[in-house]
């Protein structure tokens, strides 16, 4: 699967212009008695087409970072521009482009059948009928849903419903996918075709896709780019495949040379 998808990156994917810029971004939230920098001055910009892992350790500032990336935070300083637009300023016309998963959070009605969950999506998205019931079947078919398509929300599986939760992101034909996260308790079979399903997106969507996560095998399979923050900063922008060319040999790695989970560990202790 990996080499497979080496040469699909090589040959199919298309970057096009920057669909995401960061420009000196920067979240202080304040606490009782003091400060505290969660986002720290970080730069960057993600072109149409690129897939991006935005890693770093449990508090480095990723959830506040796409928080402000889709609106639902405000910056304290910096820029952001996504599409060309500030999704604090033009909310509306940026949350049109672009969907978001939260792994952590689900943003499910538990009572709610599959069908009307996506239904409701789509009414809140301004999607006429039409619309929708053909989304819906298309959505359904992708992501293999067709048989709990009746079933209330509370009665799936964790992998079923992260598959719902991706779908709701869909619903509209977003240009960029945010995901937080969203491999979080997954079984390897449903990790697997979460990746098999993003990996799809690109290919056939050419999908811009940010993507969060503590599994070195969803950095590998699907972003061919890794921004690693830490303490709020960014300390990586590199290509994935490049990523273990950062830390020397040590003698506990020398025989089988260091995993990507080696490689981050030591740049997330730094
Ligand atoms: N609403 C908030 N108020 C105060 N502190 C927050 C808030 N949200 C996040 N933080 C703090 O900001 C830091 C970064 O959090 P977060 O972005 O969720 O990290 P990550 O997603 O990388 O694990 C953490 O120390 C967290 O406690
Ligand atoms: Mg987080």
């Amino acid at each position: 699967m990996y080499n497979k998808y080496n040469t699909f990156i090589k040959d199919k994917i298309k970057l096009g212009n920057n669909m995401i810029e960061v420009k000196n971004l920067k979240k202080i939230f304040k606490h009782k008695n003091s400060n505290f920098v969660a986002v720290d001055n970080i730069s960057f910009s993600i072109a149409q087409g690129e897939a991006v892992a935005f890693i770093g350790p449990n508090g480095a500032g990723k959830s506040t970072t796409i928080k402000m990336l889709t609106g639902i935070l405000h910056p304290t300083s910096g820029e952001i521009s996504i599409l060309g637009l500030s999704p604090q300023k033009h909310r509306k016309d940026v949350v049109r482009q672009i969907g978001a998963v939260f792994g952590q959070r689900s943003s499910l009605l538990p009572n709610l059948p599959l069908k009307d969950t996506l239904s409701l999506f789509g009414v809140m998205y301004g999607m006429s009928k039409e619309e929708i019931k053909e989304r819906i079947e298309y959505l359904e078919n992708m992501l293999d849903m067709k048989s709990f398509h009746d079933q209330p929300i509370r009665t799936l599986s964790l992998g079923q419903r992260m598959r719902v939760e991706v779908a709701c992101a869909l619903i509209h034909k977003p240009k960029i996918l945010f995901l937080d996260e969203p491999s979080i308790g997954l079984d390897i079979i449903a990790k697997q075709s979460l990746r098999e399903m993003l990996l799809y997106l690109r290919k056939e969507h050419n999908m811009t896709i940010f993507l969060t996560s503590h599994d070195v095998g969803d950095i590998e399979s699907i972003c061919e780019r890794t921004i690693i923050v830490n303490h709020g900063k960014v300390v990586v922008d590199e290509p994935t495949s490049e990523l273990h060319k950062l830390i020397e040999k040590e003698k506990h790695v020398e025989v089988r040379g260091p995993s990507l989970e080696d490689v981050l560990v030591k740049i997330y202790k730094q």
